[in-house]
């Protein structure tokens, strides 16, 4: 007999990023994290995404925490294993396109306070809105040895999106400087055997790695992956199982149980991951008991197949048209966003082009008329600031929202002014250290409502130092 050629398959864990951000809006805090960080470490994990997207963003607005310091935290508990983040090409962590130095300064402060990959990812997979961050990150290794580009394709169906065009792109970000490649499936869209062809055509197109992630959402994903790597995948995203499954990833015991003893078993410690299960369990009692997690976004939402909708895009749209008292025309918007999606060059949906594209949808329907009002981002699509779509987009659209203005066909940032020196003089009063500029860059008024309460916390804890009965305060 001859001896079974290994090729294990690598686990990114996510519960302490997409996980919590799918399942309860990103709510976990700092604290309750870390005590089991030391486990965690010992699992021999490819990595553990733990921040990005919406976690800076939730820990600055509603968890009181400053998400620099979290990281810190983290990277001192993780000695062995890699840290990774979640990162929005030119828009960074935000919701807009900021200069090459912002990019560049918030990659650096990135790697420089614990974070090892960097996935990448644009929302119409423009490639060049990739470059600088890429770039950035290449920098950095060069001098340091650390820091790791990956690039994320969107996954997304249409008829552009063709088998020859994800291999096309994946030599393109090859050719780019990468140092891998993630298919990043946000609303579940990838059915099992769809991903075995994608998989086996891209690594005929490609030497780099290529990583996994998908949603349980529609109920497809545990196969989705089995058949991936199958296929040669060498990464796949999972979630520990109390923070698994509904809008999260499959879970990372089935996951490790599904390929033992064949060529692809992982090695991971099931009774280690009995322990890391044991620890959150508690948590997701906690979250249903006090609403946090919804028993509804655990169950299988096939409409996100049928709609090829992501399930919060979904949700949003429901919340926006109860606030219009217009709930009866949720069929008619769900029908309408295939069709602005069409207009706008049928751009992949993942922040921000589905909440673009979801709310231009809500707009066109309430209005009665389609594009009688248009967002200003919705404008902005179209005169290309956020990028080149696969497919040109409506001109009757262009010709009506922005008649006779003139639209962008270079990398919008290259427009753009350096944006540092500015951003600091505004909020100089706020800074305590350089991370901060950055947390201001990205949600002005939020980081500085953070910062106010940041310095509130400070004079508060001095008070109590404070010695009254000779009435000296320590500054
Ligand atoms: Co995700």
């Amino acid at each position: 007999m001859s001896e079974l050629v290994k090729k294990p398959v690598k686990i990114t864990e996510t519960v302490l990023r997409d996980s919590h951000q799918s399942l309860i809006a990103t709510r976990m805090p700092t604290e309750y994290m870390l005590p089991i960080i030391e486990k965690m470490d010992q699992v021999g994990y490819n990595s553990v995404e733990c921040w990005g997207g919406a976690t800076f963003d939730a820990s600055l607005r509603f968890l009181k925490e400053d998400p620099w310091d979290r990281l810190r935290k983290l990277r001192d508990g993780f000695k062995n294993t890699k840290l990774q983040m979640l990162f929005r090409g030119q828009n960074i962590l935000g919701y807009r396109p900021y200069a090459d130095d912002v990019v560049e300064a918030f990659v650096q402060k990135s790697v420089a306070n614990g974070i090892d990959i960097i996935r990448i990812f644009d929302c119409l997979n423009d490639l060049r809105n990739l470059q600088a961050t890429v770039n950035a990150t290449n920098k950095i290794k060069a001098t340091e040895g650390r820091g790791h580009a990956q690039i994320a394709l969107s996954y997304t169906l249409g008829d552009a999106y063709t088998l020859e065009y994800w291999t096309d792109m994946a030599k393109k970000i090859e050719e780019m400087g990468a140092d891998s490649i993630c298919i990043k499936d946000m609303a579940g869209l990838l059915v099992p055997y769809k991903a075995a062809e994608l998989i086996s055509a891209m690594k005929e197109s490609t030497k780099l790695p290529i990583q996994l992630h998908t949603h349980y959402t529609s109920g497809v994903a545990s196969m989705t992956y089995l058949k991936a790597v199958e296929a040669g995948v060498d990464v796949i995203d999972t979630a520990i199982s109390p923070f698994a499954l509904g809008t999260s990833q499959p879970a990372t015991e089935v996951m490790v149980e599904t390929f033992r003893g064949t060529e692809y078993d992982t090695g991971l410690d099931q009774n280690l991951l009995a322990e890391i299960a044991d620890y959150f369990r508690p948590y997701r009692d906690e979250c249903l008991e006090n609403g946090l997690l919804n028993p509804k976004v655990m169950g299988v939402d096939i409409k996100t197949l049928l709609y090829q909708v992501p399930g919060g895009m979904l949700s949003n749209m429901v919340s926006q048209l109860k606030e219009q008292n217009a709930e009866d025309k949720y069929y008619d918007v769900l029908k309408e966003i295939p069709e602005v999606r069409k207009d706008l060059g049928e751009p992949p949906l993942v922040t921000p082009s589905s909440q673009i594209v979801g709310t231009q949808a809500v707009f066109n329907v309430l209005m009665g008329e389609r594009y009688k009002m248009a967002t200003k981002e919705t404008k902005a699509v179209l005169r290309g600031e956020y990028g080149q779509t696969v497919k040109p987009m409506s001109q009757e659209v262009i010709d009506k929202v922005i008649p006779g203005e003139e639209r962008i066909t270079c990398r919008y940032a290259d427009l753009l002014d350096n944006e540092m020196e500015k951003l600091e003089s505004e909020m100089a009063q706020w800074k305590q250290q350089d991370e901060d500029v950055l947390s201001y860059a990205l949600f002005p008024q939020v980081a500085v409502d953070f910062f106010k309460y940041r310095q509130a916390q400070q004079e508060k804890v001095d008070m109590t130092k404070a010695d009254t009965q000779n009435g000296a305060y320590p500054v």
